[in-house]
């Protein structure tokens, strides 16, 4: 059995791939990406790959050559980012995503993974506990492939068989790899901040409020969703996901506990319009049914992993 991760340095890829070798072996994890280096961790763990999802032929022979038959596509451009540069996001997300579909189906793989969004959401569709089949119509170039990409998702399980699943990851707290280019890349960036500066610019106001989830509990759904019996996916676009729910400010508020002294400005940019156009709270009840869903980390007990772990890190 061999895996392919692509995007395998981003945000998840980094964890994702270290929790499949752990749990599959190294060997049989191949790590992927398109940048010029790999980190120490992922380079040691297994073999890496080199090839950008644009380039189809180099992703095709790397699938053959080490007999794939499971891919975690992940490899795209955030909400912020592509907004700066709508041609390649579409490029990355969505000619990307296909082009895996594509190769999965030329080459036998038996299962993809590729990520949504709660950016699939927009300004139109109903914000608290926004339901699974909703209103879908984003105002980002993200959000377009997003709902583009479970289309085509759920296009090729229909007419071609493919087991593709997906899940709308809600914005993602980790302290291993950051985040880059995304919306909700403050919830990240506050606990570097707060542990080297003691303060921190927030770049959305105090009450904004969106969802939320902490790394360890994105990955064990993630791996949970791909190892469910087939006849337990009853959503084919992609699952709603969620964790928990916060403002700027509540996060804000929960940091200076850990860090004494801490201080949280906020100066409102580009990025306030996208995030009020997301939920602000999701119902994944389909996924909790389906499959068996459920969140570990509440704000407090995320926030407690997040300091500690970043104190090591940091040196602080
Ligand atoms: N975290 C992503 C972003 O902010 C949303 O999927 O762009």
């Amino acid at each position: 059995m061999s895996i392919l991760v692509i995007g395998a340095v981003g945000q998840i890829g980094t964890e994702l791939t270290a929790a499949l070798r752990e749990k599959y072996g190294g060997n049989n994890v191949v790590a992927s990406t398109r940048k010029t280096a790999f980190p120490d961790e992922i380079l040691r763990g297994g073999p890496c790959e080199y090839f950008d999802v644009l380039d189809k032929e180099k992703m095709k022979q790397v699938v053959k050559r080490h007999g794939v038959e499971t891919i975690y596509q992940l490899a795209s451009l955030l909400s912020a980012t592509g907004e700066k540069n709508p041609d390649l996001a579409f490029d990355i997300n969505l000619i990307g995503l296909k082009n895996t579909l594509d190769i999965a189906r030329e080459c036998g793989v038996k299962k993809v993974f590729w990520p949504s969004s709660i950016a699939a959401f927009g300004p139109t569709t109903p914000r608290e506990n926004t339901p699974q089949r909703t209103v879908l119509e984003p105002t980002t170039m993200y959000g377009v492939t997003k709902v583009a990409g479970e289309l085509l998702c759920q296009y090729y399980f229909l007419k071609y068989g493919l087991d593709v699943r997906s899940v709308r990851y809600p914005g993602l707290i980790s302290h291993k790899a950051e985040p880059g280019g995304g919306t909700t890349d403050y919830a990240v960036a506050i606990f570097y901040d707060a542990i080297m500066h003691g303060k921190y610019t927030c770049f959305v106001g105090p009450n904004t409020v969106l969802p939320m989830m902490y790394m360890p509990d994105a990955i064990r759904g993630t791996m949970q969703l791909m190892d469910a019996p087939a006849e337990k996916i009853s959503v084919r676009t992609s699952y709603n996901l969620a964790a928990i729910s916060f403002s700027a400010q509540e996060l804000a508020e929960e940091v200076a506990k850990l860090v004494p002294g801490f201080v949280c400005h906020y100066q409102p940019d580009h990025r306030q319009k996208i995030a009020d156009s997301w939920p602000k709270s999701i119902d994944d009840s389909q996924a909790r049914k389906d499959w068996g869903w459920r969140h570990e980390y509440d704000l407090k007990r995320m926030c407690k992993d997040m300091v500690e772990n970043l104190k090591k890190k940091l040196k602080k």
